[in-house]
């Protein structure tokens, strides 16, 4: 087990693109064990794998109330479908210590594949949608607070 330092915004490569993920192999499997630990230690929803500075299209969303509910992690995502909005409050471990109102799909439809190269489908709404949609946009560059209102100081 690792922890792997998180980027924080100013670094370049949070702007960037991720590269499609073609090995499935033991470097992507660590890849994955590692952004677990450094979730977990974080205590945070999600974790895209440009978070700690490898940009590859994979991301690990939790699933369930914690982290420690474990994660779904999701390989090459497409969100193929999207519906209703729901605005609520996010935060991102790569920008410490704000908070702003964000409005995203209620439901997504996400093809995927996992640590093996398998493929799946999942629906998701609510928290799980949006956490799904915020790490989704770290895979091309984005960042919450480009979407963000009334972004300020965080509470927690
Ligand atoms: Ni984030």
């Amino acid at each position: 087990m690792a922890i792997r330092q998180i980027v924080k915004q100013g670094d370049e490569v949070l702007r960037k693109r991720s590269f499609e993920v073609t090995d499935f192999g033991e470097r992507t499997h660590q890849l994955l064990d590692d952004m677990y630990d450094t979730l977990v230690k974080a205590d945070g929803a999600g974790l895209a794998a440009v978070q700690v500075g490898v940009l590859k299209r994979i991301f690990i969303v939790i699933d369930g109330d914690s982290v420690r509910d474990g994660v779904i992690e999701f390989i090459n995502p497409e969100i193929i479908s999207q519906s209703g909005t729901q605005t609520g409050v996010e935060g991102c471990l790569s920008v410490p210590g704000m908070q702003g109102d964000v409005t995203r799909p209620n439901k997504v439809t996400v093809r995927y594949q996992d640590r093996n190269g398998d493929w799946f489908e999942i629906k998701a709404e609510g928290f799980i949608a949006r956490a799904i949609c915020h790490e989704y946009d770290h895979l091309d560059g984005t960042l919450y607070i480009d979407k963000a209102k009334n972004v300020k100081a965080s509470d927690r």
